[in-house]
């Protein structure tokens, strides 16, 4: 007997799910959904919805979900007709006349499932019988065990076009067609099988259900794998090698590993560490990773030590890194010497395994080699281009949390790799040509005193948006400063913006305190200037960029006041008469190109408002 669907939408929408679950599940109300502690699997903290507008329940434990239907069949054990007519009962609906078209197709979905069934029992037997003898030295050679064998439920597809598709005849061809055990040609010779002279490994679905095969040839050849195609059972990217056995054991080991093949995850599993998956010779797919993430926060990866398993890895790094929530991550175990699991359990069992997996690299990590990779950090434009990388990489995530966390982590290890400045120190001599050996710079007053105002507008702004920081370390760090109060300012800006992306009151206002100390010396009154980020209404992109621009003019200017320097101690040294003219006119321009910089610089800033 079947239903229409329309009929089981009614009977859904008129079956209130949480009073249905609630008769025999205590359920609290958690906004518009009701959990509980899940009736199908042993737990402590709930983990079980209940969501009356969908009409769904879900597990986010074990992944149990259905409608109210499958709640009675499954939570109560009773079978389909009774269900729908206990529902209806209750909703004052009569159950209608069969649908035969409906009927049809329920059974086929079940018949899908049967045929693979019968399928692995059947490449079983083949493994166990006459035919299976070189399968079965093949797994004697590579160290598998008969209970393992029995474990994962290994067979063996006889090399034959026929045998297959006659063993299971009673199906149907259509049906072995749908689930990809036959491969229909497309002119209209006979169906033949897919599967030829492979070991056979059943792919099966959480619930245990065998939904796929992965069939790998004997020895040598090409593919070494073939894999069942999509179908009405199979959705590739959604599906985890060995998640049905491996779900449980991880939550008691608190891990999961995911290796790269079928035979590391056996290798594994045989060697005691049940907790494995590995997805199906593709990519880590977010949904995947969105399985894995339900078992364990932090699932671990363990590809291939090769070429390939490092770019799967750093993929999949960057895949999890734009799909995990505060608190997710990933980590990853890399094996020696372009091995994978099964070698090196093969190798030195699981102690082996387990003395790598100790250390695992963590995400953050990752990131960054993948971002460094190929880049030539010795000179500034590979360091450049690896600073914008990583800034790219940190803002890939929408979570503005971990965005920022990611942007920090990577900042302190960047200027703990690299520091904040190299050659010359600041204090001095400047990569050996600075003027005059430390000594102080001989300015006209006016302009020494633009100078001072504007670096110390550019303080304060950087220590109310100390997010700007970053973008000006390196101008910022070289910029030669006389006053010693400034320099300190400035030391202490660059020191706090690696620990800390935003200053908190106390080191905000030591800052400011400091800043606010009468500037020394006699270098003539200094003017106000009224930036724009030093109202805090500004927005801080404007505030950032107004700041770089700021800075970037004050190294531009001391650069060009070293070379005025430079010019006036020739002056003073070699008074020939043609040397003079030139010398001389030098002078002026680079007096001017200063003073026109120092004027953008006090232009920016001469708003009508007060300075803070
Ligand atoms: P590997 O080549 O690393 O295979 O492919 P493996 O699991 O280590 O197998 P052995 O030890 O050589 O027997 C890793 C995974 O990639 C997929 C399979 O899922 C395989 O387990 N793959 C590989 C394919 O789907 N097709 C292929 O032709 C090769
Ligand atoms: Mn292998």
């Amino acid at each position: 007997m079947a239903l229409s669907p329309q009929f089981l939408d009614e009977l859904r929408d008129r079956t209130t799910l949480s009073t249905l679950i609630g008769r025999t599940v205590k359920l609290t109300r958690k906004g518009r959904e009701y959990s509980a502690c899940c009736p199908f699997h042993q737990e402590k903290t709930p983990s079980f919805y209940v969501n009356d507008e969908k009409g769904f329940y879900h597990c986010f434990g074990c992944s149990a979900h259905g409608d109210a239907i499958k709640w009675l069949t499954e939570a109560r054990g009773l079978p389909f007709m009774d269900a729908v007519k206990e529902l209806a009962a209750t909703a004052g609906m009569e159950v209608p006349a069969p649908d035969p078209r409906a009927a049809a197709r329920a059974e086929r979905a079940v018949g899908l499932t049967d045929a693979m069934e019968a399928a692995a029992r059947w490449f079983q037997d083949q493994l166990a019988g006459i035919d299976g003898s070189e399968a079965r030295a093949y797994l004697e050679k590579r160290g598998i065990a008969a209970a393992t064998i029995k474990a994962f439920g290994i067979g063996f597809a006889p090399d034959s076009r026929g045998k297959l598709r006659k063993a299971l005849d009673g199906f149907g061809d259509q049906m072995l067609v749908d689930c990809g055990l036959l491969i229909a040609p497309e002119d209209s010779r006979e169906p033949y099988d897919r599967f030829r002279g492979r070991l056979m490994i059943p792919i099966r679905d959480q619930r245990g259900r065998t939904i796929a095969f992965g069939g790998r040839i004997i020895g040598q050849g090409e593919p070494k794998y073939l894999n069942s195609p999509e179908t009405a059972l199979f959705d590739k990217g959604r599906t985890l090698y060995n998640l049905d056995r491996a779900a449980p054991a991880a939550r008691r080991a608190g891990r999961v590993i995911v290796v790269e093949g079928y035979l590391d995850v056996i290798a594994l599993a045989q060697a005691g560490i049940d907790e494995a998956v590995a997805p199906l010779g593709t990519a880590l797919t977010e949904a995947q990773l969105e399985r894995l993430w339900k078992i364990v926060d932090v699932p671990t990866l363990c590809f291939d030590g090769d070429n390939a398993g490092q770019k799967a890895a750093m993929r999949a790094a960057e895949r999890a890194y734009a799909a995990m929530v505060p608190g997710q991550s990933l980590r990853f175990v890399s094996l020696p010497g372009g091995k994978d699991p099964d070698d090196v359990i093969r190798e030195g069992g699981a102690a082996a395994f387990e003395a790598v997996a100790a250390t695992p690299r963590l995400l953050v990590d990752l990131l960054w080699e993948t971002a460094a990779a190929g880049l030539d950090l010795a000179g500034p434009d590979g360091r450049a281009a690896l600073r914008h990388r990583l800034d790219e990489v940190a803002n890939a995530h929408t979570v503005r949390v971990i965005a920022e966390e990611y942007r920090r982590a990577f900042r302190d290890r960047f200027y703990q790799d690299f520091g904040w400045k190299r050659g010359g120190d600041r204090d001095g001599n400047r990569d050996g040509r600075g003027g005059g050996a430390g000594g102080p710079r001989r300015l006209p007053p006016g302009q020494r005193a633009v100078e001072e105002a504007v670096l110390r507008a550019v303080l304060v702004g950087l220590a109310l948006w100390p997010r700007a920081i970053a973008a000006v370390a390196e101008p910022l760090s070289d910029l030669l400063i006389d006053d010693p109060q400034l320099s300190e300012v400035r030391d202490e800006l660059l020191s706090t913006a690696i620990t800390r992306p935003t200053l908190d009151d106390g080191a905000l206002r030591s800052i400011l305190d400091m800043l606010r100390m009468p500037p020394k010396g006699d270098r003539g009154a200094a003017p106000e200037l009224g930036y724009a980020f030093l109202k805090s209404a500004d927005d801080s992109e404007s505030a950032e960029y107004q700041l770089r621009e700021l800075v970037e003019l004050l190294a531009r200017e001391q650069a060009l006041t070293q070379e005025f320097e430079r010019v006036a101690q020739r002056l003073i040294e070699d008074l020939s008469p043609s040397n003079y003219e030139a010398l001389e006119s030098r002078r002026q321009a680079l007096r001017e190109a200063r003073a026109a910089l120092l004027g953008r610089a006090y232009e920016i800033g001469s708003g009508p408002e007060e300075q803070v």
